[in-house]
């Protein structure tokens, strides 16, 4: 996610800004920026750096090189348009009077361009936040230079996610902010005001603070903040004194990043679905396929690395049940060594969080010389992997810190459904109504996962069970299936435990051999069709003394006959339960990782990225 920070006060702004920037670093970033008002000169000024923030600390001598007490500043995780310096905010308006940084996505921001378009106004940048920042000046004037009124207008008028900073040179000690989804806060000290995405950016000048609701305004100046709701009239808000240290501030309050994005899921989730969904159709414009060109493929292979792989087990059963299209999910470590069969008539899905996973991007490169055309389902704009595909889906997760992915993992599954419903859409194996069902039955997926994680705490006593175990098998049939390589990927990776994810009609072709008295057997049970057949692989194994978890979907109470501990997950359609049955195997990994005492965020022997052989 993009940092921002804002400072209105006694000091010098730009090292206060840096400083805060500095504070935000954690939240991943490709560029950054700084604005300040010169008294002065009477003009605002904007320096930008691509890359590290040190490039901008060092273009400004540390922020020196900018005079005036009032300023704003960002650090930039791409979302629309690469990463560079031209991309980079403070973005500003045309004659320089409005200038504007910005966390979230305008998902509008292609009307609201075209209407600005026809207005006159031109665009330099790639960026949604550009074309706010020219809306709020197109409103500022067009009703009788008011900010506030700008401010209102510019929330009435977008849909999305945003927390905006905004300076206007015609009032050069205040800034106004606003902010619907995108976190936000505003710190008050002695004559100075502070604002920024993140607590951490400001706990050295202050611990009193205000939360600003969604669809609220706020004008901040050195004497203090007004609030103002979206018909422009004063509210009151409550000043909170922050008690968290700087380290927990970073994580949100949470004790590691992981939980945090594990949290984090319910939102990601959404804002992936809003990026490609448009009036309750799977909308690809943005992405660039035709629809001619995705009837067209004859195949498709799913490649990826480690969860990203997963993510391709369990896109299979989708698609091969929606689109009726041959489909194969390849390692990337191997399919780049075997001389794949694939042609101009194969679509080839590269996943991948980072975009820089080195087997990854030579599968990509690999199967283009063979004539396939690529999508990359990734996170990281502007990536290798994006860069060199010939379309790119990117998730709207954001940065993830914990090298254990969740959120991603969780964005890039319903990336994988909407391909899988699109395409069968143009192929004509579901029809319009079908389309509308899966794509309701899609938005519900992200409050469905917020009633998962209300209620950890079975799953936190049973973790204290786990974690003596030094053997687990994962077993489950079709998405279930997959749905276990990741349950066993995430426990094995974070609390070093032995685990393996097996299809449950294999155990008796051999692993059974290994089920003894208290080997911890954890069933995945979501395919109602499936659900008798694996039930009696538990109880095979439950037979031999084995401990069994169940995680089945609500109303299947009798799998408690065989289950010693059973999590039960909200109802969902069959082919969509792997972004809910994932969900209390991402808390169990985590909560056996943390009783041991590992270090959850950074587990050994493991880089985030493996961008090596
Ligand atoms: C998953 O928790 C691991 N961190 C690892 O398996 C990861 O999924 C894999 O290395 C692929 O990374 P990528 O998605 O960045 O390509």
């Amino acid at each position: 996610m993009c940092g921002i920070v804002g400072y209105i006060g006694k000091q010098q702004a730009g090292p206060v800004l840096l400083d805060g920037l500095k504070k935000l670093e954690y939240r991943g970033y490709d560029s950054a920026g700084i604005a300040v008002y010169d008294e002065f000169a009477k003009k605002t000024e904007i320096v930008k750096a691509k890359g590290r923030l040190s490039a901008l600390v060092e273009k400004t001598d540390g922020g020196k090189s900018l005079k005036g007490t009032c300023g704003i500043g960002h650090t930039r995780w791409a979302t629309h348009g690469e990463p560079s310096e031209l991309n980079a905010h403070p973005h500003f308006s045309d004659d320089g009077k409005v200038v504007a940084v910005h966390n979230g996505i305008i998902e509008n921001y292609a009307e609201l361009k075209q209407k600005l378009l026809n207005k006159g106004y031109e665009f330099y940048s790639q960026t949604d936040t550009e074309i706010a920042t020219k809306l709020i000046c197109y409103y500022y004037e067009k009703y009788g230079n008011d900010p506030v009124t700008a401010m209102e207008r510019f929330i009435l008028r977008t849909r999305g996610s945003y927390a905006i900073a905004v300076m206007f040179y015609d009032f050069p000690r205040e800034i106004y902010v606003a902010r619907k989804d995108s976190p936000m806060i505003i710190g008050v000290s002695d004559g100075e005001a502070f604002l920024a995405s993140d607590v951490p950016a400001i706990l050295k000048y202050t611990r009193n603070v205000y939360y600003i609701g969604d669809r609220e305004i706020a004008r901040l100046t050195d004497g203090g903040v007004t609030f103002y709701n979206v018909d422009r009239e004063v509210i009151q808000k409550e000043l909170v004194e922050i008690k968290w240290d700087a380290e927990a501030a970073e994580k949100g309050g949470y004790e590691h990043f992981m939980m945090k994005e594990i949290c984090e899921q319910p939102k990601v989730v959404k804002d992936t679905i809003n990026c490609a969904v448009k009036d309750g159709k799977v909308d690809f414009s943005e992405i660039g396929v035709t629809d001619e060109q995705l009837k067209a493929f004859k195949q498709v292979y799913i490649i990826g690395c480690g969860s990203a792989y997963h993510v391709g087990m369990v896109a299979l059963y989708v698609m091969e049940k929606l689109a009726r299209v041959p489909t194969r999910v390849e390692l990337a470590s191997e399919f780049r060594y075997r001389s794949p069969l694939i042609d101009e008539n194969t679509l080839v899905v590269v996943i991948s969080q980072s975009g820089e996973t080195a087997d990854s991007l030579a599968a990509l490169r690999e199967a283009k010389k063979l004539g396939a055309t690529t999508l990359a389902i990734v996170n990281v704009v502007g990536s290798s992997i994006a860069r060199d595909a010939d379309f790119v889906f990117y998730t709207k997760a954001g940065p993830e810190i914990s090298v254990a992915t969740t959120k991603a993992y969780s964005t890039q599954l319903i990336a994988c459904y909407l391909l899988a419903i699109k395409m069968a859409r143009v192929n004509g194996s579901i029809d319009e109504t079908r389309e509308n069902e899966l794509i309701a039955e899609l938005t519900t997926i992200p409050d469905k996962i917020s009633e998962l994680l209300k209620d950890e705490r079975e799953i936190q006593q049973f973790a204290n069970v786990v974690a003596a175990k030094s053997n687990v098998f994962f077993v489950g049939r079709g998405e279930d299936y997959a749905v276990c390589m990741e349950g066993s990927l995430k426990l094995k990776e974070i609390s070093y435990i032995h685990s393996e994810a097996y299809a449950a009609g294999e155990l008796k072709h051999g692993t059974i051999s290994l089920i003894e008295e208290g080997t911890l057997v954890i069933g995945v049970l979501t395919q109602d069709e499936l659900y008798e057949k694996t039930i009696s692989n538990m109880v095979e194994t439950k037979s031999r003394g084995a401990l069994i978890m169940g995680v089945t979907v609500k109303g299947r109470e009798n799998v408690e006959s065989t289950a010693d501990i059973t999590v039960y997950v909200p109802k969902t359609d069959p082919l969509f339960t792997a972004s809910l049955a994932v969900v209390p195997l991402q808390l169990l990994a985590y909560y056996v990782s943390a009783y041991k005492g590992y270090d959850v965020d950074k587990p050994r022997n493991l880089a985030k990225s493996v961008t090596v052989e």
